[in-house]
């Protein structure tokens, strides 16, 4: 079992950058919310308390026990999380005179303290916080001010446990994530031996003991995190995954076939099912996106029922959902709002009656890749960008048919080998072309045309909540534009989407 730390969340928009961080120094971190912390940790090393978007001096502020933590492990509070040690310990936190918000500089460090050890004084920290703590307890020690804030950070005496009232997480404090390794590696003691292969081992290990010689079922969909998924299930049981690929009639142009081709040569036990038709029947007239959507979804759902009912005795539905859709589940304020239904297999589960099996809940998305690089996955898939689950279903505004799909897989093709033959495909987090229901007026030679408009996007981004619009090179822009236009007959426009998300998305839908 990995040594852990465990961060406590307090509704904080900055915690999965605290367990990412975390992650990033390979020591293993879980989040939970403070109102439902698990009963028993194995392994567990130290407590990181996250910020949060509550005052401690409200009534019904967050709060939780520490008795079980505080002097027997090293605890670390962040923002939020150090404010609510002090008043924990009946000294004082008041709303703060002055704006603490952004850019500011640690000063009068003292280095003797572990926390701060290799750090420079005058290092940025980033501050976000409408409170301020105003008077330590008796036995906490100051180590460290701004200009702003005298009690930036804190030790308490005859334990560790450190309080900081700056976000060492996020990338503006530049020296954060020395902080952090201080906290974790030094002061926690952790070996930071949490890494791919370690993880590929355990999770194989515990793949083999739960599932012993039981049949599984995996819908594979060309995505990284379904293709891992099964790698590593298929590592533990072999020939007892069974894996369904479906043709949903709106993939890439040829990627079912190179899909398939791929897998098999990964030794998977997969079938490839067409079926194309009956996706296309079940949108047939729909143009509100989330009517499609759900279309969508449930002739999956039905398909996969199907296929999955011809394998005989199966007993485990795997799933390759990854952390932050378990963390999102859980969170302090509950399941996010709804933008779009997302999770377009979100059903099926409790349609087929089968026990579940996510060997990716606990990684986030480069972890799955760094995962799927140990494992030696197909590169084609490793470094594919993200693509929806509806596939090009989404990317053709209003009625989708078999006609459009191939319009618009045609102009795909052209956008993304252009982008690959140039070097700009890694370059870019993700690049999409959009069927719009408008057509104009071109000329072609001497002959006028009414034609479609295409929409080109490429993006740069993390993890797709925030993305800006690449600066493709305008003779890039130019080439693609020319080629797609020369080369498919119904397109007579092109148009590049320079908007960011947000307050754009990154799909038009
Ligand atoms: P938006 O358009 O919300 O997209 O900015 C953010 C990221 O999510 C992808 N996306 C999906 N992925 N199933 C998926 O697996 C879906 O239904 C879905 N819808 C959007 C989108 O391509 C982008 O990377």
């Amino acid at each position: 079992m990995s040594e852990q730390i465990l961060i406590i969340d307090f509704g904080s928009q900055y915690t999965q950058l605290i367990a990412r961080r975390v992650r990033e120094l390979n020591v293993y971190c879980e989040i939970h919310p403070y109102n439902n912390l698990p009963e028993k940790i194995n392994n567990l090393k130290g407590v990181i308390l996250s910020g949060s978007p509550c005052s401690v001096r409200e009534e019904d502020a967050p709060d939780v026990n520490l008795d079980a933590f505080r002097g027997n492990i090293p605890v670390l509070g962040v923002c939020y999380g150090a404010q609510l040690l002090v008043q924990q310990n009946n000294g004082s936190v008041v709303p703060s005179k002055i704006r603490e918000y952004g850019r500011a500089r640690l000063e009068k460090m003292d280095q003797h303290y572990d926390l701060l050890k290799e750090m420079n004084p005058g290092n940025q920290v980033w501050m976000s916080h409408g409170d301020t703590i105003s008077k330590l307890p008796g036995n906490f020690t100051n180590i460290a001010s701004t200009e702003d804030v005298t009690n930036a950070a804190f030790k308490i005496e005859g334990e560790n446990t450190y309080g900081i009232q700056f976000h060492p997480e996020v990338t503006h404090t530049e020296e954060g994530k020395i902080l952090l390794r201080n906290f974790v590696v030094h002061i926690c003691g952790c070996k930071q031996d949490w890494t791919p292969d370690i993880f590929v081992e355990s999770t194989v290990a515990n793949l083999k003991e739960t599932l012993g010689n039981d049949k599984v079922v995996l819908g594979l969909s060309g995505g990284v995190d379904s293709s891992v998924a099964a790698m590593l299930i298929h590592r533990a049981i072999g020939k007892n995954l069974y894996c369904i690929f479906v043709d949903n009639g709106l993939l890439r142009k040829n990627e079912f076939e190179d899909v398939l081709h791929s897998y098999k040569d990964m030794g998977l036990n997969v079938k490839g099912v067409d079926t194309k038709d009956a996706f296309y029947k079940a949108l047939e007239g729909l143009t509100d996106p989330e009517d499609k959507r759900k279309a969508i979804g449930r002739t999956f759902i039905e398909i996969f029922d199907d296929e999955a009912q011809k394998i005989k005795n199966v007993r485990w539905l795997a799933q390759g959902t990854i952390y932050p859709d378990v963390i999102e589940s859980v969170s302090v304020k509950g399941p996010s709002a709804t933008i779009k239904s997302h999770h377009n297999v979100g059903g099926l589960p409790e349609k087929m009656n089968l026990k579940v099996v996510e060997p990716l809940n606990t990684l986030f998305k480069d972890e799955v890749r760094r995962v799927g690089r140990a494992l030696e996955l197909d590169g084609n898939i490793l470094n594919r960008h993200p693509f929806p689950g509806p596939g090009l279903g989404i990317r053709i505004i209003g009625d989708v048919t078999a006609e459009k799909v191939r319009i618009l897989q045609e102009v795909d093709h052209i956008f993304i080998n252009g982008l690959k033959e140039r070097g700009h495909y890694d370059e870019v987090w993700q690049a999409l072309a959009v069927l719009l229901p408008i057509q104009s007026v071109g000329v072609m030679g001497d002959e006028r045309t009414y034609e479609n408009v295409v929409a080109l996007r490429a993006v740069g981004s993390l993890d797709g909540m925030t993305a800006d619009w690449s600066k493709l090179p305008y003779d890039f822009l130019s080439d693609i534009s020319n080629k797609i236009i020369n080369n498919v007959k119904e397109v007579n426009r092109i148009v590049y989407d320079i908007s960011s998300k947000p307050p754009a998305t990154i799909e038009w839908e």
